[in-house]
């Protein structure tokens, strides 16, 4: 029925007469372009892409302007996650090995297919992972062009992955090797808990979300390895299935172009891939686990506190150059969402607490970790000051914006300033209260003996 009174109301106004932007797009043009990626929805083991957010403007709203920023990055590409390689890629490619003959249809290059992960280097920054990092970084600099000159020091962990990202990363900030990329070893500055907070937290371990997710896979990969029993020499079990569709995330991340893996399945195969992961996530490092507030409000805590006394930068992780305005610490793919889960920032718009059914999707969640996690994803915390400030137009003001690979993303509970918002007073509330109530962190953390 609207499609029928569009059409006729655009075949009325053939000559234009109204303002161009009022003059109704003819519906059928509205789907033509779309094309499902799978690449976009491959929560943890894509290569980098801007998310789309709500579509909120990326640069800083009329009459604000960026003043200092803060980003928490995860590392670039690596080859594998060493535990989803020996439970999901390890076994298909053995198998592979042993029956090269016998693929065929669309699965036929597996007879001559030569896996890219290079078993002695697992969680090493792969050559494009490396190249990937400078583009972001690039990317970053132009996004802050009057804060990035004076980034003099960012932090990383002890792994290899994490300073390496930094340190492409930086080759687009100086030509020099003048940025001094400190690795935080120890709790030293009190710059642990918020970098890598989950490594700080004994009682933190990988395990949630395993069960319900298998339970998950039963559902989805049999069928998908029914459909393509007729070119394969052995029969696909579950695992396999998830595997292979992890090399078509981990081969493009490596090689730097689409994986020919990514064709073999369907959009509704990808979507149950994606799904499996999300409700993995949702677990182990999201809504779905209580310690996920306790582990991302240090690093907000730590960063609200370095905006407040920018300064004197008396702060975690101290020793900031005076002119340093732009904050970039290098971590792992569990933090982000922490960050995310403390704030709501994946929340539904509903008060209904996330629901991760094992026997079917659940297509309304808002939790999606394919917008926050590829290798390179990361979250941004920009401090504005904007002229004619709050909506009531009483002056100029403080307003806090966070942002999730380059699109912001509002909080719920606070998204009444420019652009979506929060004014930094109510921001700053927000965390003193969270930092409250979770203030235990060692009382939830610490493993009694
Ligand atoms: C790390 O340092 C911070 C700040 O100095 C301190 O509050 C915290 O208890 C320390 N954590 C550990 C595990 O020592
Ligand atoms: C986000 O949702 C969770 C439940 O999934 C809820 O506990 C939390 O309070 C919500 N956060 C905000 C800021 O709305
Ligand atoms: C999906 O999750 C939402 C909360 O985000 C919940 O309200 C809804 O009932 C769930 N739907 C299904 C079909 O599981």
């Amino acid at each position: 029925m609207l499609f029928f009174s569009l059409l006729l109301a655009s075949s009325a106004h053939a000559v234009p007469v109204t303002h161009d932007s009022q003059v109704p797009i003819i519906p059928q043009d509205h789907s033509q372009g779309y094309k499902f990626d799978p690449l976009l929805h491959l929560p943890g083991i894509s290569p980098y892409f801007d998310a789309i957010g709500f579509g909120l403007e990326h640069k800083a709203p009329d009459n604000c302007k960026v003043t200092s920023a803060s980003y928490l990055i995860r590392h670039g590409a690596i080859y594998s996650n060493d535990a989803e390689y020996e439970e999901f890629i390890k076994p298909f490619l053995q198998k592979l090995e042993k029956n090269r003959k016998g693929w065929s249809g669309p699965l036929e290059f597996f007879g001559k297919w030569q896996s890219p992960v290079e078993e002695d280097k697992l969680e090493e920054l792969t050559p494009s992972g490396a190249v990937d990092a400078e583009k972001v970084g690039k990317h970053l600099r132009e996004r802050y062009p009057e804060l990035a000159p004076n980034v003099r020091r960012v932090l990383a962990d002890k792994k290899s992955r994490t300073y390496d990202t930094a340190k492409n990363m930086m080759k687009a900030f100086s030509e020099t090797d003048s940025i001094e990329i400190v690795r935080v070893l120890k709790n030293e500055t009190g710059a642990m808990e918020p970098l890598i907070p989950h490594k700080a937290c004994d009682a933190f371990n990988k395990e949630p979300g395993k069960q319900e997710q298998s339970e998950f896979i039963e559902t989805y990969a049999p069928s998908v390895s029914l459909r393509l029993e007729p070119f394969t020499p052995f029969e696909l079990e579950p695992k396999d299935i998830v595997g292979m569709q992890m090399l078509c995330g981990y081969e493009s991340a490596i090689n730097g172009k689409r994986s020919e893996i990514c064709g073999i399945f369907t959009d509704a195969e990808w979507m149950a891939y994606e799904y499996a992961w999300d409700l993995k996530y949702a677990y182990m490092v999201g809504p779905l686990n209580p310690l996920s507030p306790y582990l991302g409000f240090p690093w907000l805590q730590a960063q609200a506190h370095l905006f407040q006394h920018i300064q004197t930068h008396d702060t975690p992780g101290g020793g900031w150059p005076d002119d340093q305005r732009f904050f970039l610490s290098f971590t792992h793919r569990e933090v982000p969402p922490f960050i995310a889960t403390a704030l709501g920032l994946f929340n539904s718009s509903s008060e209904a607490q996330e629901q991760f059914p094992t026997d079917h999707i659940n297509w309304t969640r808002a939790w999606r970790m394919s917008d926050l996690i590829p290798f390179l994803g990361h979250v941004g915390m920009e401090k504005m000051t904007c002229e004619r400030g709050a909506l009531s137009g009483d002056g100029s003001g403080q307003f806090i914006r966070f942002i999730a690979n380059t699109a912001p993303r509002p909080i719920p509970n606070c998204q009444s300033g420019p652009g979506a918002s929060c004014p930094i007073e109510t921001f700053n509330e927000i965390i003193g209260d969270g930092a409250k109530k979770h203030e235990d962190f060692h009382q939830v953390c610490d493993m009694k003996e």
